[in-house]
């Protein structure tokens, strides 16, 4: 199993990827693995059987888990990403790192196939309660699940502050569509777009209670621990709240 922290990523493998992402890559992995799998122990989803990183993207996440646990199957629908994922994997020699296509609103494994499903940063772009569902279907009787998603002060960061832009990433016009698609959506039920909308703590806890799973903590990014043993991350990626405005959150559910 590698063990390396940092990640070799060649340079014709940046070429084949868009302004934006070539930025995502390089700022996911540019401070290699170790705040990951500090991440994944805080929370307890270290020493697994078979955890899911649903929604890897570029397998930053997969490849910590990799390290701690006995195998990670990382899972996107985005071909593209899921060929770097790949190509990072053979490259840096992790052999119990998998990755997959599929949607996590159509999750192709069987009932009870995994012992713990993280997810960061991705069901706000999908039919949430669908993808709970599933969730709920695949993990052992037990088992954890990690969700890290967007609140309200997360776009309105994007709007004013406009971080991270790009020739083919515009901040503030990302924000303000989320606030429309939100808006649209919750007024008529209908979804203008496949593109993100604004969840909120309480919203997410309900529909993971719907689904079956029992919260077990719920709070800002970076500040879940399982234990006195885990303090919370000393710097967080995402200030609590935005101009008053629940920003980046997180929330650990067990199925029971
Ligand atoms: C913001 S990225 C986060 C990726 C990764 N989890 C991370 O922390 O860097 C969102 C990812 O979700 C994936 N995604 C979006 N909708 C999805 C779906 N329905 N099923 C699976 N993956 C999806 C995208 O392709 C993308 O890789």
């Amino acid at each position: 199993m590698s063990k390396t922290s940092k990640i070799e990523i060649p340079d014709w493998l940046l070429h084949r990827l868009s302004v934006n992402d070539t930025g995502f890559l390089q700022r996911v992995y540019s401070g290699g693995l170790d705040k990951y799998k500090k991440h994944l122990d805080r929370i307890g989803f270290v020493g697994k059987e078979r955890i899911l990183d649903a929604g890897c993207g570029f397998g930053q996440w997969t490849f910590a888990m990799a390290q701690t646990s006995k195998q990670a199957i990382g899972m996107d629908v985005d071909p593209e990403r899921l060929f770097v994922s790949t190509q990072l994997a053979s490259i840096n020699d992790f052999k119990n790192a998998e990755f997959r296509r599929a949607s996590l609103e159509d999750i192709p494994d069987f009932e009870e196939t995994y012992d713990a499903v993280f997810c960061y940063s991705v069901v706000y772009l999908t039919d949430y309660p669908k993808v709970f569902r599933d969730f709920f279907r695949i993990l052992k009787k037990g088992g954890d699940l990690y969700i890290c998603t967007n609140g309200p002060g997360w776009y309105l960061y994007n709007i004013i502050e406009q971080p991270n832009p790009s020739i083919d990433f515009h901040p503030r016009r990302y924000g303000v569509q989320t606030f429309w698609n939100t808006l649209i959506r919750k007024r008529s039920g209908f979804s203008l777009s496949a593109g993100a909308r604004i969840m909120t703590p309480s919203g997410t806890k309900r529909a993971l209670d719907k689904s079956g799973f029992d919260v077990v903590a719920l709070g800002a990014e970076g500040t879940l621990a399982i234990d006195d043993r885990h303090t919370p991350q000393p710097e967080p990626n995402y200030n609590a709240t935005y101009m008053g405005l629940v920003n980046v959150f997180e929330v650990i559910a067990r199925k029971p």
